[in-house]
């Protein structure tokens, strides 16, 4: 199998590595030779780093000489699969599909690693728009099981039959939406967490350490959700919450995030976000607070109401909701395993309360209204 990863960033390096890793043959692109040469660096060392846990059987130099570098689409000539991983740019990106359009052969499928932008609209800068299809990682690739598979309304059951079973083939676990939604499911959970964060703090109910420390100390998440947020990038944050507000789901007020983009301060990827990291591109754990005055039911009562605004409109079940966030966030618990456990009817009563001081995207769910009615959980006992 022969792979092309257009963007070797962040995620395109890791996508890269992880398709090596599964013995695929890869071609990676990028514009520049000094990119390039960044990512073999940051493949290699994370391939010695899983070498030395025992993570991967083979050498590194294996692995790393499966995968071949170019500046030029044409090394993508004969490749059976092609995944765009290029920043979240819908113009850049429609040229990307383009030349990839041009030169993969016809029968081929051209993924998007996009985590807001609509496959519909990249789709439709190529002749071949039924095998257009979003595939969705996580950051760390090498790390999280998770590939969200997403279809746009052109995109053919085979396709999807095809990238379900790459996904598999690449060590990974897919979730498959039924149809395609802003955010998927796993940047719409997230978005409701970092909103409900937001308006923590800006409401002055709790401080940024507090609410992560409840976060990591009482939700055993890996990451606080500041932490989390400087991890995966402010600027990525800003644009992810705008893609997907632009494009309907209701908004709540928060200058946080936006503050900190215009500051320069991106979070890890600069050294410094809501936290201070020690050196730019250099992640290690935030030193948080035992203590804090925010309840996890609370922190968490806005992603359980996207959840359930996903299953009422038949993207994805409660299964996989916790599985996208068990598998692309390293959560301990899915969020409505969460649910149920702290109570929905504390989770509806934190609903109202925030609802009742004018924040209309806390409108409890008629889903979770009816299940405390009624006393059902998303899960039986
Ligand atoms: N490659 C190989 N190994 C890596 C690695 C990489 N890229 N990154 C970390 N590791 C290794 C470390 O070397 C370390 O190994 P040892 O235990 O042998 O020292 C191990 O993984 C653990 O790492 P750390 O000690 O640095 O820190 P940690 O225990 O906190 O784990 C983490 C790091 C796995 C990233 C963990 O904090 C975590 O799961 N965080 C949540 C990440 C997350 O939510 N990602 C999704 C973001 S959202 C997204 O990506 C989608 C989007 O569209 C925005």
């Amino acid at each position: 199998m022969q792979i092309a990863v257009v963007g070797s960033g962040t995620m395109g390096h890791g996508i890269a590595e992880v398709a090596a890793i599964s013995g695929m043959e890869v071609k990676l692109i990028d514009v520049s030779w000094d990119i390039l040469n960044r990512a073999k660096e940051r493949m290699t060392d994370s391939l010695k780093r899983l070498y030395e846990r025992g993570v991967i059987k083979d050498s590194p130099d294996s692995i790393m000489s499966l995968i071949e570098m170019s500046v030029s689409y044409d090394v993508a000539k004969s490749v059976d699969f092609a995944i765009e991983a290029v920043p979240e740019i819908l113009d850049l990106k429609r040229k990307v599909f383009n030349e990839l359009d041009k030169v993969v052969p016809k029968e081929s499928i051209l993924a998007t690693n996009t985590s807001s932008i609509p496959i519909s609209d990249v789709a439709e800068a190529t002749s071949r728009k039924q095998k257009v299809i979003g595939m969705h990682f996580f950051n760390p690739p090498p790390l999280m099981k998770l590939v969200e598979v997403i279809p746009s309304k052109y995109t053919s059951e085979e396709t999807v039959d095809f990238t379900v079973d790459l996904s598999k083939k690449m060590g990974k676990t897919p979730v498959r939406l039924r149809v395609e939604v802003p955010g998927f499911v796993s940047n719409r959970i997230f978005l409701r967490l970092l909103q409900e964060a937001c308006r923590e703090v800006e409401a002055g109910e709790a401080t940024i350490e507090e609410v992560d420390s409840t976060a990591r100390n009482k939700l055993n998440l890996p990451m606080g959700i500041f932490e989390l947020a400087d991890y995966v990038g402010l600027d990525v944050v800003v644009d992810l919450w705008k893609v997907i507000v632009e494009r309907g789901a209701s908004d709540v007020k928060c200058s946080s995030f936006k503050r900190k983009v215009e500051a320069k301060e991106l979070g890890v990827k600069t050294g410094k976000g809501f936290y201070t990291y020690p050196s730019p591109g250099k992640y290690s754990k935030v030193k948080l607070p035992q203590e804090s005055r925010l309840k996890p039911e609370r922190l968490i009562s806005l992603a359980v109401n996207e959840g359930a605004w996903l299953i009422e409109n038949d993207i994805v079940n409660a299964h996989e909701i916790d599985t996208v966030m068990k598998l692309g966030f390293n959560f301990p618990k899915g969020i409505m395993e969460m649910a149920d456990s702290l109570g929905l009817e504390n989770i509806v009563n934190n609903l109202k309360g925030i609802y009742n001081l004018g924040y209309k995207a806390y409108e409890p769910n008629p889903i979770l209204l009816n299940m405390v009615s009624s006393g059902a959980k998303f899960y039986k006992a």
